[in-house]
């Protein structure tokens, strides 16, 4: 299958020619990459069993794991969801469009293959102005995973996109990099109080600033002892770069240290190095190959390069990346989910 790559400026989405066509492409059942704020998303036709079943066939996606259906307007969350709780309701109205994701009872008419099985539905308003054209042009309901290959990490660019899955989709309109660079916040209203499946820039505390009570999901953390976390998606070794990754924790100088040593006992073993350091720590580092993920001064910078930093090593073909750890209170959960995802758990503390 040849892959249509279209470039989207703004001026584009105002005059809605290529959005017309890619929205062509999915009401017939096939499959587009597009960009959100937070990941690009690989969509179809939400209510097209037939669809759906290609989105897992192109990503190799294994089937249990459901896929969010993202809407362009309010008034059509009542279309896929059975019922929408008061709580869900106050938070479309504060985070929609938005990195928000929530989880309810899902409209008998929604298929199992969008839902993965699941009686429940993932749901999402997205905000940006391409994802929300695009959705509206292909019939309102679009079902999309992150547009890349299973396993791999999301992508953040056009460029990931095709890298994964160029030739095994119809069409990727690239909209340039992504604002924020991880998953949306998934909250579950499913259960009895409303559950934090997956963190994301959304925290735990904004979601409680609006609805009160709120538990994280005890899976997420527990995840090496053994408990499965709720999202199928989050208990698959997801977001892994090809390299063995290790997460090294402790105060800062400590830290730097103990990378620049274990960088060289590895590069003197043959191997090649990469490391994960930030603006303020760049230069400390006397070997490996360095690149900066962000600035400390504004942790955003961080989520938004995670995953491309990932995949530049994967290019570089390094067999071993230290990474130093980015654990703070706000969006440092999201990034610190990923990256022990990232890194299978491999953590040392110094
Ligand atoms: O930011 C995002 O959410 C991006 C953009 C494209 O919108 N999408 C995304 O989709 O991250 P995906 O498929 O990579 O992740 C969806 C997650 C998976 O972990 C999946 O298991 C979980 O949502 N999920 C979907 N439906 C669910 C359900 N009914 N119950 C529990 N978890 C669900
Ligand atoms: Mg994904």
């Amino acid at each position: 299958m040849n892959t249509k790559i279209v470039k989207l400026t703004e001026d584009d989405i105002q005059n809605k020619e290529q959005i017309r066509a890619a929205g062509e492409i999915i009401r017939n059942g096939g499959l587009v990459a597009f960009p959100t704020e937070t990941v690009y998303g690989l969509g179809a036709d939400a209510w097209n069993p037939q669809a759906s079943r290609r989105i897992y066939e192109a990503k190799g996606r294994p089937s249990d794991n459901p896929l969010i259906v993202h809407i362009a307007k309010m008034d059509d969350l009542g279309r896929v969801a059975k019922r929408v709780p008061e709580g869900a309701k106050k938070l479309a109205a504060r985070f929609w469009p938005g990195p928000l994701t929530m989880i309810l009872e899902k409209q008998e008419s929604v298929p199992l293959e969008t839902t993965g099985g699941l009686q429940t539905v993932a749901v999402r308003m997205p905000g940006h102005p391409a994802a929300l054209a695009l959705i509206e042009a292909g019939g309102g309901f679009v079902a999309a995973p992150s547009a890349n290959a299973s396993g791999r990490p999301s992508p953040t660019r056009a460029e990931h996109v095709a890298q994964d899955l160029a030739g095994r989709i119809d069409m990727i309109v690239d909209g340039g990099a992504v604002g924020i660079g991880i998953e949306s916040t998934i909250v579950d209203f499913t259960e009895e109080i409303p559950m934090i499946l997956r963190p994301g820039y959304i925290t735990a505390e904004q979601v409680r600033d609006v609805i009160g009570e709120v538990r994280v999901d005890p899976g997420l953390s527990a995840e090496s002892e053994g408990l499965r976390p709720k999202a199928p998606g989050m208990k698959y070794r997801h977001y892994a770069p090809k390299a063995e990754l290790i997460l090294v924790e402790g105060a800062q100088q400590k830290v730097e240290k103990a990378i620049a040593r274990m960088a060289e006992e590895a590069e003197d073993a043959g191997k090649r190095v990469g490391i994960i350091a930030t603006d303020e720590s760049c230069g400390k580092y006397p070997c490996g190959i360095v690149k900066s993920i962000g600035t400390r001064t504004d942790e955003a910078t961080i989520a938004r390069h995670l995953y491309g930093v990932l995949r530049e090593f994967d290019e570089q073909e390094v067999d071993l990346i230290y990474s130093e750890s980015f654990r703070t209170p706000g969006i440092g959960q999201a990034i610190m989910n990923r990256m022990l995802k990232a890194a299978g758990h491999r953590v040392a503390e110094v």
